[in-house]
């Protein structure tokens, strides 16, 4: 094991387990192999929700409802999420779990691909974005996520450095990842050069970026 990945498995062995039903569909999406937030990815994202404390929160990526229904324990029971996926089979999935659980008045899932889904949203609207989706697209998604979100919103992008690949150069990586690779790159540099936004890159689970929406930029143009 190199010394990225013992760290690694030491941060994700401090993580706190998910309690009962939320346990048990972690486990379940892990059994079945859909995709689901990491351990330690996901202790990240529950602090940045504790601090900005949002009523409206966008995700971008529901799978079968994991991460949104996580998100529902570190915000007010008046708060209100918003989760795009483009599955129909899972949004489905999610619906279901999401009614389990008892959260269908605090998570709306919409379903169909999220460049399109995203247009729909309304102007200054959501304070928190969590983006979990097409890796390859986030790039397109970002000018929809700065319209909908108010100004000092927070966005937390997910997989941003594709199992290390993302460090690599254009030519090493292998072909059938290379759009995904450049793209990744070309929203990171955003991410950290736009006026608009401040920036910080974290090594935690596959690479997250926590970005905060300055208050007095919304209007530069990318
Ligand atoms: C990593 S998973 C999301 C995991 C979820 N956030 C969680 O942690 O429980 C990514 C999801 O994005 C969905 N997706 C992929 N492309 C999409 C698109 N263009 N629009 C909306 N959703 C998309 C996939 O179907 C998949 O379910």
């Amino acid at each position: 094991m190199n010394e990225f990945a013992r760290i690694t498995s030491f941060v994700r062995s401090m993580a706190k387990e998910d309690a009962g039903a939320l346990g048990e569909l972690y486990r379940d999406a892990v059994k079945h192999g859909v995709p689901v937030i990491r351990p330690e990815a996901r202790e990240l994202l529950k602090t940045q929700l504790l601090l900005k404390k949002p009523k409206r929160v966008l995700e971008i990526g529901t799978a079968v409802g994991y991460s949104s229904i996580y998100m529902t324990g570190f915000l007010s029971e008046d708060a209100q999420i918003t989760t795009l996926e483009l599955s129909e089979e899972r949004t489905a999935e999610a619906r279901t779990n999401i009614k389990q659980l008892g959260k269908e008045m605090q998570i709306q899932v919409i379903c169909g691909d999220a460049a399109e889904t995203l247009k729909e949203l309304p102007d200054d609207t959501y304070e928190f974005a969590f983006v979990d989706a097409a890796k390859a697209q986030y790039i397109y998604y970002l000018p929809d996520v700065l319209r909908v979100l108010k100004p000092g919103g927070v966005i937390v992008s997910d997989n941003i450095l594709q199992e290390g690949e993302v460090l690599e150069s254009h030519f090493l990586v292998e072909k059938r990842n290379r759009t995904i690779h450049d793209r990744m790159r070309e929203y990171l540099y955003v991410l950290t050069h736009d006026d608009r936004l401040e920036t910080a890159i974290l090594p935690v689970g596959d690479g997250m970026a926590i970005s905060v929406v300055r208050e007095l930029c919304k209007e530069s143009v990318l």
